[in-house]
Formats: structure tokens, sequence, C-alpha cells
């Protein structure tokens, strides 16, 4: 049985075990995107792959090889490294294997945020998709509108748990990126294989920048100290339009990533107008040579361009219907991947939002829908898992609510999810991993007595 997570394609053990420094020789042949393959004998460690994904993804799997310490920040006892003798041949079935971090509600900090970086990587998880901007705060620096980040990226205070517990915390919460801070972030996953995707999202979850910049909404008010979905979006006119050029103009200069979220979500009252704000803005990333990726609220807000990426949160249902009509797809239904939602429903849950979302329910999931027979115009490019941070205000709380949970996505989007012993593997051999490395997990049985936060008041469904 392998110990590795994700689950290779295939693995099988031979004689005896290599001893030395575990570095590969690594070769380059022709193969499929990311794959490699990996042969580990008394005498070698060698290493066939198609391009350097495929070899850095080799180089996780040997470090998993070498036991849960080869994950710990430095060596514990002098000594070389011990490898079992095997064949790996490995390659991913989905290109888009991401992972949503939303650092608006809450900001992650840099190191934090490079600490994540390190975690997808080491599971081969190679989209780290930021959502950078919502109604409770602005992350990204603009150096032609400072007022995002001056006003917009701090609030005074913040709800705590869900509203309709009327609980709130006074403490102010802010923080945002410069330029500089996430060119270096793209740089570091990108060293990793990992492609940084960023998203401002407009014409919802606004706030932040018309606390900013008053001119672009219709009703002002302060950066958003409450959950939810606000009603009041962006004055979606020429001005705004033309304000919202020029930030992603300075957006796609800091990420070199082909695709470039530009949100769409949750917009009540939609009208024409909005869906012809998100076309234009699409239109002009497109023109810069960036496909735009949306919510998949955009699809129905009139025809869009096929370049567009869909991600299809609400459901199955609307990625299906993105696919007919020529798109390609992420899927992300939060029935399935939203890792906010409650992991159980035991009280001790903190703050339990959402529906009941198991690591064996993350793990059940299929990123293809059975309708999707695979000659549509459009593909299902892959999947990922959303971490919406409404409730997760710390680094403490992201490793609660994204793993082991995350683990099992990380099979999922591989493709070889489906194996009986996952649970006894992730317990067995992936838990002591992430312990070395010092992520908070959530044991499986339920939180530790500090995971709890007992008053603070969740909604579950
Ligand atoms: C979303 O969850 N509003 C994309």
């Amino acid at each position: 049985m392998t110990t590795l997570l994700p689950r290779p394609v295939s693995f099988a053990r031979g004689e005896g075990e290599f001893r030395g420094d575990p570095r590969p020789e690594v070769r380059l042949v022709a193969g499929e995107p990311e794959g490699y393959r990996l042969e580990i004998t008394p005498e070698r460690v060698l290493v066939e792959a198609s391009d350097e994904a495929g070899a850095f993804w080799a180089e996780q799997t040997i470090r998993q090889l070498r036991g849960p310490d080869a994950f710990r920040a430095a060596p514990l006892r002098p000594g070389p490294a011990v490898l079992p003798a095997c064949t790996v041949v490995d390659r991913p079935r989905f290109a888009w294997r991401g992972c949503m971090i939303d650092v608006a509600r809450h900001f992650l900090p840099k190191h934090d945020l490079l600490r994540y970086v390190d975690l997808l990587a080491a599971h081969k998880l190679n989209v780290l998709h930021l959502h950078l901007t919502d109604d409770q705060g602005w992350r990204f620096e603009v150096k032609r509108y400072p007022a995002l980040t001056e006003v917009g990226s701090w609030r005074p205070e913040s709800r705590l748990g869900d509203r309709r517990g009327g609980l709130v915390n006074a403490r102010p919460h802010g923080g945002f990126y410069t330029q500089d801070d996430l060119r270096e972030v793209v740089a570091y996953a990108a060293q990793r294989h990992v492609t940084v995707v960023p998203e401002i999202d407009v014409p919802g979850h606004s706030q932040a920048a018309v606390a900013a910049y008053p001119a672009l909404g219709l009703h002002g008010g302060g950066v958003w100290t409450d959950w939810g979905v606000n009603p009041r979006v962006l004055d979606v006119g020429p001005e705004t339009l033309e304000f919202y050029r020029n930030v992603f103009d300075e957006l796609v200069d800091v990420f070199p990533s082909t695709v470039i979220g530009l949100g769409g979500d949750e917009v009540p009252d939609q009208g024409p107008e909005h869906g012809a704000f998100v076309r234009a803005l699409a239109a002009h990333l497109t023109g810069r040579g960036r496909r735009p990726y949306g919510w998949d609220e955009i699809a129905e807000s009139g025809p869009l361009p096929h370049d567009v990426i869909i991600a299809s949160w609400r459901g199955e249902e609307q990625g299906v219907a993105a696919v007919r009509e020529g798109h390609d797809v992420v899927m992300c239904p939060e029935q399935h991947v939203y890792l906010d939602y409650r992991q159980s429903d035991l009280p001790s849950e903190p703050i339990p939002v959402g529906t009941v979302l198991g690591v064996e329910d993350v793990y059940r999931y299929s990123p293809v829908p059975p309708e999707i027979t695979g000659d549509e115009p459009g593909r299902v490019l892959g999947a990922q898992a959303n971490l919406w941070t409404e409730h997760v205000d710390s680094p403490r709380r992201l490793d609660y609510a994204a793993f082991p949970r995350l683990s099992a996505f990380a099979e999922v989007v591989w493709g070889t999810a489906g194996d009986p012993a996952f649970l006894d593997r992730l317990t067995t051999h992936h838990l002591p991993r992430l312990d070395a490395l010092g992520v908070e997990y959530r044991p499986l049985a339920g939180p530790r007595p500090w995971q709890s936060l007992p008053g603070v008041p969740g909604f579950p469904r």
C-alpha cells in the first residue's frame, strides 16, 4: 500500500532501500504535462519528468517517502536519507488544482501566505486564487489610487460570528500587501510551480472601494463591518469603468498569471448594466492578453466571450451550462468544497456555518459532473477548494478550516481519489507530516478544546 498523498497513478514496491543524498538525478523526457516517473533502487534515485513541474512533484513524492521528519524545518538527526526502493508513475488528471483564500474578509499576513504556498505545493496543488478585495477590505496596493488601501484596507470593528447572533468584535482589523509583497509571493509560488491568480471582485462586494472613493458607489458608507450579501454595489457608470480599468492595469502588471479574476458574484437587483460593466472589464483584460475569470453569475448576465473562464460555485449545474456554452470551467461547488463550512454537527465546532462538510465528504467529490460527456465545446479545467474567511480571523483558524480537508481535496484533483484506504493513509502517514509541518489541523475526532469558540454564534444549515 502506498503511503503517498495524493495517491500516485501507480506505485510498485521494489527490493531493499536507498541510503544517501535523496536529491534525484533528473532527466527531462517527452510525456504528459506535469507527469513524472520516479525510480528508487539501492543504487540511485532517478526522476524522468515531462517538464520542470513534473520534476518538482517527483521531489514532493520523495519527501513523503522519507517520512514525516522530512517535513520539519531542519533535520533532527545526522545521517543519510532512507528511501524505500520503488517505482512511481504519476501525472495529474486536472491542470487546475486550486485553492482560493479570501484575504479580504480577514487579512492573511504575507509570511502566512508564503507558508500556504508551501502547503499547497506539498500537496501538488498548483493554483492559489487570491480574493483580494471585498466589502470588508481592500488588500492590493494601487499606486494611482492610494486611498484604496489607506482607507479601504481597515475597518474599525467586525461582526463576531454570524450576523444573526448580534455580536461585535470591537478590535479594528486591517492590512494590505504592497505590489512588491505580491511580486514576492508570485515569484515564491512560481519556484514551487504554483500560479497565483488574483481577483478583484466587481460590481458587488465592493464597499471597501466605495469607502475610499465614494463616487464609485451610489450610497457612500465606510468599509463594511458586517457579513453577508451587501445590496450597495458599484455605480457602474463610465467613470467607474475607467477607474477599474486602471486598477486592473496595475493588477496585471504585478501578476503574470494568464488568468485574472474579476468576481461578479452576488449582485442583488442585477441589471443589464452590471453585466455590461463586467463584459467591458473582461474585454479590457483580453486586450491585455489575459483570460478573464469570474464567478458563475457572470454567465447569466448577457453573452460572454468564450475565452472567459467560469468558477462554478453555486452548484454543479452552472458549470455544466457554462461548458455547454463553450466556456472552460473551474468547479468549486459550495456543497462540496467550501472549506469554511462546518466539519461536523458537533456543538463544539467553532462558528458552525453552512452544511456539514467533513473530510470524507470532500474526498467523495468528483469534479466532472456525470452530465458532462467530453463532447461539449468547453472543458472542466479542474477544481478548487474555497477558503472564505468571514469566520476565520487568524492563521490558526485557517489551518483548522483547511486541514485535513484540503489534503483530501488534493487527491480528488490529482484524480486518484476513491481509495478505500484513504482515511487510514491520512491518519497513519499524512497527519504526522502535517504535525511535522506545524499545521494545526482539525483532528478527525473533533476540535481540540482550544479550537472551539464557545459563545460565538454560527448559523448552521
Ligand atoms: C461566492 O461564494 N460568493 C463566490
